[in-house]
């Protein structure tokens, strides 16, 4: 069965780790998964003004309405991101808000998610993560629950080419996005 997974990277930075594990991971779905990196850099910050009825000269912003679309005809979504000061880059958190509204017509609705979050430090965007697990709780997303990605040290996973490297980490993720894809197809 043909399902599309959307890929959302926490970072903007070109080198991002974040995008590296993105990359390394688009291959481990199933042969008959659509999987795409949606990128989030270009879409303004959110304010409810553009949502809001009541403010008639805040037209949404055509980017919105694209990415929204996107989130909607997803049957999956997996987040991939970094840690800025113990939660989630605000890059991140805008995305979570814009596709939070409107009340009618939430996009995150129901849609089944994974993440996975990293650090080049030790503790993996363990913070990170609990944090968008908390802002993500209010849409009734189904998650994969675990394991609970935590990748530490994360720069020590690749070769120069950026390709993941690490076996035990290769492995320990392919296992994970066999869980999720078994949560989407059901
Ligand atoms: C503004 C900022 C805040 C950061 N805060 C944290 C943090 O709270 N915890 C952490 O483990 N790493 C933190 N880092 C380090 C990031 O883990 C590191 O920059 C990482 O490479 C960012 O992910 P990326 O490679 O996907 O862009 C921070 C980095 C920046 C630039």
């Amino acid at each position: 069965m043909h399902k599309k997974i959307t890929i959302i990277i926490g970072s903007l930075r070109r080198g991002s780790y974040a995008r590296k594990i993105a990359l390394n991971v688009l291959d481990m779905f199933p042969e008959d998964f659509e999987v795409k990196i949606i990128e989030i850099r270009n879409l303004p910050l959110y304010n409810f003004d553009y949502d809001d009825p009541l403010e008639t000269d805040f037209p949404i912003p055509k980017e919105y309405t694209e990415f929204r679309n996107t989130i909607k005809s997803s049957d999956g979504i997996l987040f991939v991101t970094p840690e800025n000061n113990r939660t989630i880059p605000a890059c991140l958190k805008n995305v979570v808000d814009i596709c939070s509204k409107p009340n009618h017509d939430v996009a995150w609705k129901n849609k089944p998610n994974a993440i996975i979050s990293h650090s080049v430090g030790k503790m993996g965007g363990y913070s990170s993560q609990k944090n968008l697990r908390l802002a993500l709780s209010y849409f009734d997303m189904p998650t994969v629950q675990q394991p609970e990605v935590f990748l530490g040290n994360s720069p020590t996973y690749f070769d120069k080419n950026g390709t993941l490297s690490a076996v035990r980490t290769k492995k320990f993720l392919q296992d994970y996005i066999n869980r999720f894809s078994q949560l989407v197809k059901k």
